[in-house]
């Protein structure tokens, strides 16, 4: 039956380029899972948008002297572009500036202070005599706490992921002046998670089957006890308080971003022409959500979303946050400010997207830290999608082109090395699916390469340029059951690599429409006639110092 599966990925800040530690994150992981979902036969919205508010882009803007605007849409049509050249398949990836989304938040903002779940009072936060201002989140940097890194920011300290109260910083300076804030009263609006502490609790406990370190980064909060948190700040950017009185003030970014989910899923029904669809996704208690997410993401949507879910309607909680760790470049973060990165977008103007999918999936930060290395890059290119896969396809194809009058033989009796990796087809596709189910992207990528190096051995053992020789019906039949592997491995592969899918799809004669990918093994037809076949994947030589210069 086909079951309604939500995909939600991070919204990125407008205020950066993508980087590749972006990708491995959470758009290659997402993508990868949506399309399966989709493949499967199952109803798939995968939703997300630009996260445009919040001192993240105003501090950007003052920085690059132009309007948060600029910043905005400077920025998220390097993000657009990045989901169209790599082949992120989102159904809408929106922004938060829309009116359905600013209105999305109003309501669910209005509903929550009308239940006492949201409630106004006076705090003391930083304040800058020079800068003459409230120093809002990353408007302020300092020591944390718990982990002593110096550079924590007033949200959330980069190194150790906790979520910072600014007053909170040991020697905290303002980014702008670089002035010692002082502490000023200011009133602002609550979110009471205390009240939500128990069901939150209740709810994370029963998630057996979440990533451990997911669970456990959530227990940590959840039992060190919940604190209320303030959710609207002294800044000008951003989705404006429904009430009177508050015109200097705004809505706290992180409160409102992770309510995108449910004003895009609406956003994407409006656009169908059918409004009520989203509540397939969000109110049939058998649908699914999965948010896919960096590990610095991780307590937003385990306490902060689903507390304003439980306080808000009866809305579906998330189903599993399979959040990914980092992938580093080199031995160390990828920084912008440190101009430690490789740029997405810069990337594809020199590579493949399958290549770098090919490169990110096996290298997938699932539950440790990776690292990103040009020269591991090269290897995986070269010598696993180039010499395992990429051979063995052009292997079968051209030898059957050439022998058997371009079309794809008869078949005619299986021996027992034939019925072998016939039933081996479909043991990796069990394993496949088993893995993608529970988002083992790694290593349901390395059962695919698995089945392609029994197929390369069965054909070497099995040596049809001899038989050929003394019994072309032998031969035929190696490679009907050849073109049965390879044609196995074009369905698998098209999570991950959706273009080298397609591509040997129309090799074979399987001209599968890409809009209606399936997840059938289609058994070879005799008397196909075949394309011409060309490799599938580009041997590559790279400058190690200088990858990314033009030859
Ligand atoms: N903009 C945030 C970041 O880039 C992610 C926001 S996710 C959302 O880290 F759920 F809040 F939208
Ligand atoms: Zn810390």
């Amino acid at each position: 039956m086909s079951e309604n599966i939500l995909v939600a990925t991070a919204w990125p800040y407008t205020n950066n380029y993508l980087h590749l530690g972006h990708i491995a994150g959470c758009y290659l992981p997402a993508d990868i899972f949506a399309r399966y979902q989709r493949a499967r036969g199952n109803k798939v919205i995968m939703v997300s948008g630009s996260d445009q508010h919040g001192t993240p882009v105003t501090i950007a803007a003052e920085t690059e002297g132009v309007q948060p605007i600029d910043i905005v849409n400077k920025y998220r049509k390097n993000h657009l572009e990045v989901w169209e050249s790599l082949g992120i398949s989102y159904d809408l990836f929106t922004t938060t500036g829309t009116d359905n989304h600013i209105d999305t938040v109003q309501d669910i903002f209005t509903k929550l202070y009308n239940k006492g779940l949201i409630y106004k009072k006076n705090m003391t936060l930083l304040y800058s005599e020079i800068d003459n201002r409230f120093l809002a989140d990353r408007y302020v940097e300092g020591t944390c706490p718990d982990c002593n890194f110096e550079r924590a920011r007033g949200d959330q300290c980069d190194q150790c992921g906790k979520p910072m109260d600014a007053l909170e910083l040991i020697n905290p300076i303002s980014k702008l002046s670089g002035d010692t804030p002082i502490p000023k009263e200011s009133e602002h609006f609550f979110l009471k998670l205390s009240a939500l502490e128990q069901p939150l609790l209740d709810w994370i406990k029963k998630k057996d089957y979440w990533k451990p370190n997911v669970k456990n980064f959530s227990l940590k909060y959840l039992t060190e006890g919940l604190k209320d948190r303030a959710i609207t700040r002294d800044i000008e950017w951003g989705i404006p308080i429904p009430l009177e009185g508050y015109e200097t003030k705004r809505i706290y970014v992180w409160f409102e971003a992770v309510i995108g989910y449910l004003s895009a899923s609406k956003e994407w029904a409006q656009l169908q022409n059918e409004p009520d669809e989203w509540q397939k996704f969000w109110f049939d208690k058998n649908a699914r959500s999965y948010y896919f997410l960096g590990k610095d993401n991780i307590p937003f949507h385990t306490i902060i979303w689903p507390g304003i879910l439980l306080g808000y309607e009866n809305h579906n909680l998330p189903y599993d946050v399979p959040a990914n760790e980092y992938m580093n470049l080199s031995g160390g973060k990828f920084s912008k400010s440190e101009n430690r990165a490789v740029w997405t977008h810069e990337f594809l103007e020199k590579f493949s997207a399958d290549a770098l999918r090919y490169y990110i999936v096996s290298n997938m930060p699932e539950n440790s830290d990776s690292d990103f290395t040009w020269e591991e890059f090269l290897r995986r290119n070269n010598d696993e999608l180039v010499a395992t896969l990429g051979n063995l396809i052009h292997r079968i194809l051209t030898f059957t082109f050439r022998n058997f009058d371009s079309k794809i033989p008869e078949m005619q009796k299986l021996e027992s090395s034939d019925e072998k990796l016939i039933s081996e087809i479909f043991i990796t596709k069990e394993k496949v699916e088993s893995n993608l189910d529970i988002c083992k992207f790694r290593e349901s990528m390395r059962n695919i390469m698995n089945l392609a190096q029994n197929t390369n051995r069965y054909l070497d053992s099995e040596a049809p340029w001899h038989s050929i020789k003394t019994d072309k019906d032998r031969a035929g039949t190696t490679m009907w059951v050849s073109l049965y592997a390879i044609s196995a491995i074009k369905t698998f592969l098209y999570p991950f690599m959706p273009n080298a899918s397609l591509q040997l799809g129309n090799y074979l004669g399987i001209s599968s429409d890409i809009d209606k990918p399936n997840w059938e093994v289609q058994k070879p037809k005799s008397g196909t006639t075949l394309e011409t076949p060309l490799p599938l994947f580009k041997k590559l030589e790279i400058d190690i110092e200088n990858p990314l210069a033009d030859e």
